[in-house]
């Protein structure tokens, strides 16, 4: 079956890694994010002690209800399309699958994509992060432990050092390794040959991105909100799976209160379920899941104190805006990235926030959403049309 097709790069590569104990630990004190590996650089396969470390508490809790097939996936059609075109058309040619960028909100199903993906090939899965990658050399050791088309999986690709990211790059185009023998004057260029993978890439800024990664893969899709008619049927699955009765009005409003996103139907489920459990008969019907939700103080369009706070700031601290993100997110105590990734997409989604090159700005949508008088902030009001 498995006939060993002559063009494929020689499996001896690793075989010129030096004695392990010249092998420095990843974790070794000044990491020097250079994009020079050096031989040392390379230990054998054991000590990949990154790997994994994408996983977040989330993903963990959230096990049970992550699909594993594609077509268990809700939503998303066309990228579901486009993947199974490509999944089957390389799995024809016994080639790896085309490197692949995801990107969209958090919750959207990035990682369960690359899961996905590697199940639907066959191959195995290795994951890390942007973060993780300290030096060159850590993923330099991981793309050498990769077995024949392999999927990597590289969370928040967009905070991979741009120094380490050059190791990426031949390594994606040709399934090369550039690295540098010995040091100094004497040092002399050497390629090494991988073993032919795929990498998955997954952020939620692809704005952060830089084109010559980009431009490296040949599967880019961007995740979008999915619609109540997708959540709901995902909420009906996951009620099955959870043993949960729901009726159909119940899962369409705990589909409409989940801002377009699987992860938070699924926890807003598990939350409505006990409440269900403990203040109804069990079962979860709308108004028993308007009450549950009430109680968690989540509008009727899904948002939650803290997105309607961050409007609120907008509109009554600062007029309604413009306001620079950073101050925004200052006043709300928050980390930018946070509200960037986390608040921002939805509510810019539902068009109560604008983003110009001054500033957020609430819209009169927001305005009437929060119950609130647009005319009533006067105090910064001139900012709004200074151009004009
Ligand atoms: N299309 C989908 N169908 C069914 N379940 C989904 C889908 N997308 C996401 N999920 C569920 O939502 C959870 C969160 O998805 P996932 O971890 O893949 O999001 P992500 O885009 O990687 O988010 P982050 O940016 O925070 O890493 C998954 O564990 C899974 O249970
Ligand atoms: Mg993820």
């Amino acid at each position: 079956m498995d006939e060993n097709p002559s063009d494929s790069p020689p499996d001896d590569a690793p075989d010129d890694t030096p004695a392990p104990d010249e092998i420095p630990s990843p974790s070794d004190e000044n990491p020097d994010p250079s994009s020079e590996i050096e031989l040392h650089d390379l230990p054998d396969n054991s000590g990949l002690r990154l790997i994994g470390a994408a996983e977040g508490e989330e993903d963990r809790v959230d096990r049970s209800l992550r699909p594993s097939r594609l077509d268990e996936f809700v939503g998303q059609a066309a990228v579901k399309e486009a993947l199974d075109i490509a999944i089957s058309a390389a799995q024809e040619r016994r080639e790896p699958l085309d490197h692949a960028l995801f990107y969209g909100p958090p919750g959207l199903g990035k990682t369960t994509l690359a899961r996905i993906i590697s199940a639907e090939m066959g191959v195995s899965l290795r994951t890390t992060s942007g973060p993780a990658l300290a030096r060159a050399g850590d993923l330099a050791a991981i793309l050498n432990s990769l077995q024949e088309h392999d999927v990597l999986f590289i969370d928040e690709v967009h905070r991979i050092p741009r120094g380490i990211e050059e190791v990426l790059y031949p390594a994606m185009e040709d399934f090369a390794l550039d690295i540098m023998m010995g040091k100094g004057p004497g040092a002399r260029p050497l390629r090494l040959t991988l073993k032919p993978f795929t990498l998955i890439a997954a952020t939620t800024r692809y704005a952060l991105l830089s084109s010559p990664l980009r431009d490296r893969f040949g599967v880019v899709h961007r995740l979008d909100f999915y619609s109540a008619s997708e959540l709901k049927g995902l909420v009906l699955r996951n009620a099955a799976k959870l043993n949960v009765q729901i009726t159909d009005d119940g899962a369409d409003t705990l589909a409409r209160r989940s801002r377009g996103t699987p992860r938070i139907a699924n926890r807003l489920l598990r939350r409505v379920r006990d409440y269900a459990q403990v203040r109804a008969d069990g079962v979860i019907t709308s108004p028993v899941c308007g009450d549950a939700l009430r109680q968690l103080q989540i509008d009727e369009l899904g948002l939650d104190e803290r997105d309607r706070e961050l409007l609120r700031a907008i509109a009554e601290r600062f007029g309604g805006g413009p306001v620079g993100l950073d101050t925004l997110s200052a006043s709300i105590a928050e980390e930018t990235d946070t509200v960037m990734d986390v608040y921002e997409p939805f509510l810019l989604q539902l068009g109560f926030l604008e983003r110009t090159p001054r500033g957020r700005i609430a819209t009169a949508a927001a305005y009437a959403h929060l119950g609130l008088d647009r005319d009533a902030p006067a105090t910064t009001r001139s900012l709004f049309r200074s151009d004009d």
